[in-house]
């Protein structure tokens, strides 16, 4: 293909050509002159990147110039935006995305009426016009926009039809990543209808997030959550929500070829799989294997899900896809779709159960045209390894170039795309590794580790207000929090308000499962302490909990680790449960100090009262550089303090260290909740900030809600 489209439609960094508003606009002018030549109407969707808002205008001025009516759908995996392209009888359809590149990418590419890929004589055409000047019909040929909020809801009934009627995930547990993507609201959705209990990653798009540490190019996270939160299986979908990566109840990525595999046994075994399946050249040799022991006939199409298309056309086929997980089930659907192409999977237990995993144990991903080695970009995280050391001009270099190693096994492939080379080992499928995601005596052992888990430490949101809002701010904020926070979720819920307002929020919260706790405690239990409140006190107005300790009170009010040990006391003396603060400056985490500080600041508490006073307390790890900066800890460095902080306690108790919730606080937010308390020690947030919002505040407790 020359010009500006490439294999998926024209993309690249936006602000640079071709990503330009002014050429967004020649595009929509050229494509409505070929697509809607007598004027019609095409659908325009996106997902979530931040110059998806400049491009849908842009595109949206083009069309209605050129006299072709517009409806705007929103985010929405590119396959939804093929079906609703039909379903709506547009002309045609225009994504904007750039897949599973990061946010400063973008892209454009177009569906047919049918919500096919456009062929390459009509993206020919288009680009012919694309030097031509921009139509502007008179006003009364003008079109119009409109834009559309009822295509979710479609969609998702579409992806329903998919599957067996009487199909229910009812008893799983499913990671499911959206790569903070176009499908990071219809995905769980599609879930949670299906009855599965789903634990959120990757759904919280901020249009700079999109494929950013999460989604199916970087599985890394999701193949922690799964085990972490003892989930049966994970799903990552990539930015446009046409792929997908799944990861069974180990952490271990099941990958394009060996979903493929599941398909094709699936509908081998109905007697439904028709003509053979095609693969690309970078299809792992395992899978070729297997499919011929079943007598299945197998063939590679070139890189490219239109080359994978265009195979499965000539040969009167079905079932296709990429290592990648860009899988066609045209039995289905008319394009690749992450979502049905996993519930497809998920529709069919007893060919992942017996599944062979096709690992590929060497596989680079793209190279620096001309240098050797370089970063593995495109593996599934746990199989990436080192360069093999080929450079772009050895002999034979060049596209769907193939080369036998040994007569079982090894070959190597390679393919030129976009400017880099693509190289990957595959060798025979090992045949010691089951994929037993699904399997029900795992369900029964996982439900069970859950139950026990639930059973040890329930979950807990905290949202401590500090020296902000009024009697009238705090009743809105209340009030809203109270609808908000459903009764059957399995956590406990406190609000830390102002002294003032103490008795206030007692009294509002009276019917609601909410608690109450103060910010802080007088260290003497009463007596002539001018300005001080004593834990007796705040008992008597209704509270449960009271914080100590916290970071601000050491540093402003110079609180010091007796004095804080004290209050911990007099918590405990007065009925209340402290939550007991500990965390490390900046300074001290760049000095590698963070475990001897927070370790000398747990170890306090218990030099005076023994480590029998952490039964009634709970703990919060607040790093002081993370607090109201916008900055939080990682998952993996809140894991480790808190890992670090249970063990300090167990070297005491053993069983009370396993029953001690441990709260993680520091600019803990909606986007991040979910994520931090899929670590196994981390059982819940201390929320400042993101408190004082009723929606970011209920979204965070959501997230602790499905941590069980
Ligand atoms: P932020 O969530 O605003 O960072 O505050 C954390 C905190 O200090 C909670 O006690």
């Amino acid at each position: 293909m020359s010009g500006h489209f490439g294999t998926d439609g024209v993309r690249g960094r936006v602000g640079t050509a071709p990503m330009t508003v002014d050429f967004a606009l020649r595009l929509a002018s050229a494509a409505a002159r070929v697509l809607a030549p007598g004027g019609g109407r095409v659908l325009i969707g996106k997902d979530t990147r931040l110059s998806g808002y400049m491009f849908e205008s842009a595109l949206e001025a083009g069309f209605v110039a050129s006299g072709v009516d517009v409806m705007l759908i929103g985010p929405l995996p590119t396959p939804g935006i093929a079906y609703m392209t039909q379903r709506l009888g547009c002309s045609f359809g225009v994504v904007i995305s750039a897949s599973h590149n990061l946010y400063e990418d973008n892209g454009i590419k177009f569906f047919d009426a049918t919500g096919s890929k456009l062929s390459d004589r009509v993206e020919q055409e288009i680009e012919a016009l694309l030097n031509s000047p921009v139509v502007t019909q008179e006003s009364q040929h003008l079109g119009r926009a409109v834009r559309i909020d009822r295509s979710r809801a479609q969609y998702q009934e579409f992806c329903m039809s998919t599957i067996p009627a009487d199909m229910n995930l009812k008893g799983f547990k499913i990671v499911i990543d959206c790569a903070n993507g176009a499908g990071y609201k219809v995905a769980p959705r599609v879930l949670t209808d299906l009855g599965a209990e789903i634990v959120p990653i990757g759904c919280s798009p901020n249009g700079r997030n999109i494929n950013d540490g999460c989604g199916s190019t970087s599985p890394e996270l999701l193949q922690l959550t799964v085990p972490g939160v003892r989930a049966q299986v994970g799903l990552a979908l990539d930015g446009d929500g046409d792929r997908v990566v799944m990861v069974d109840e180990l952490g271990r990525c099941v990958d394009g070829d060996q979903l493929l595999y599941i398909l094709a046994m699936a509908r081998h075994g109905a007697g439904e799989l028709k003509g053979p399946v095609v693969g690309t050249v970078m299809s792992n040799l395992g899978l070729e294997h297997a499919f011929a022991e079943r007598g299945i006939a197998f063939l590679r199409a070139q890189v490219g899900d239109r080359n994978v298309l265009a195979t499965l056309n000539e040969a009167n086929a079905t079932l296709g896809g990429e290592t990648s997980g860009h899988i066609l089930c045209l039995d289905k659907t008319t394009t690749g779709d992450g979502l049905i192409s996993a519930l497809q999977v998920l529709a069919n237990p007893a060919e992942c159960a017996g599944a062979k995993a096709f690992r590929p144990t060497i596989r680079t991903g793209h190279h620096a045209s001309g240098r050797r080695g370089g970063r593995a970009s495109q593996g599934t995280g746990a199989h990436r390894t080192a360069s093999l050391g080929y450079r772009a001009g050895d002999p034979g270099d060049g596209r769907g170039f193939r080369r036998g190693f040994g007569k079982k096994g090894r070959q190597r492939y390679r393919s030129g795309c976009r400017g880099h080379i693509r190289r990957q080992c595959s060798l025979i499928p090992s045949r010691g590794l089951q994929l037993r995601g699904f399997a029900a005596n795992l369900r029964r052992l996982s439900r069970r580790a859950n139950a026990r888990r639930l059973a040890m430490r329930r979950p807990m949101v905290a949202g401590n207000w500090k020296m902000h809002g009024s009697q009238a701010l705090n009743r809105a904020l209340l009030a809203e929090l109270e609808g908000d926070i459903r009764p059957d979720w399995p956590i406990d819920v406190v609000v830390f308000p102002p002294y003032v307002y103490l008795a206030d929020a007692v009294r509002v919260l009276e019917e609601a499962r909410i608690m109450v706790g103060a910010q802080d405690v007088c260290a003497e239990s009463g007596g002539a302490f001018t300005g001080q409140v004593g834990a007796a006190m705040l008992k008597d107005v209704g509270c449960s909990y009271v914080i100590v300790g916290h970071s601000e009170r050491r540093r402003w009010y110079h609180e010091d680790d007796a004095l804080v040990s004290r209050k911990f006391a007099a918590a405990l003396a007065g009925g209340l449960t402290p939550v007991l603060c500990v965390g490390e400056t900046l300074e001290e985490r760049e000095a590698k100090q963070t475990e001897a500080v927070v370790g000398r600041q747990v170890d306090a508490v218990i030099a005076m009262h023994g480590a029998g006073a952490f039964a009634q307390a709970v703990l919060a790890y607040e790093p002081v550089w993370a607090i109201g900066t916008g900055r939080t800890a990682s998952p993996e460095q809140a894991q480790a303090v808190h890992a670090f902080l249970r063990g300090r306690i167990a070297a005491h108790d053993a069983k009370m260290a396993g029953h001690l919730r441990i709260l993680y606080g520091g600019s803990v937010k909606a986007g991040n909740a979910a994520e931090l308390f899929a670590m196994p020690d981390v059982d819940g947030g201390l929320v400042g900030g993101a408190s004082l919002s009723a929606d970011e505040f209920r979204q965070i407790c959501a997230a602790a809600a499905v941590r069980h």
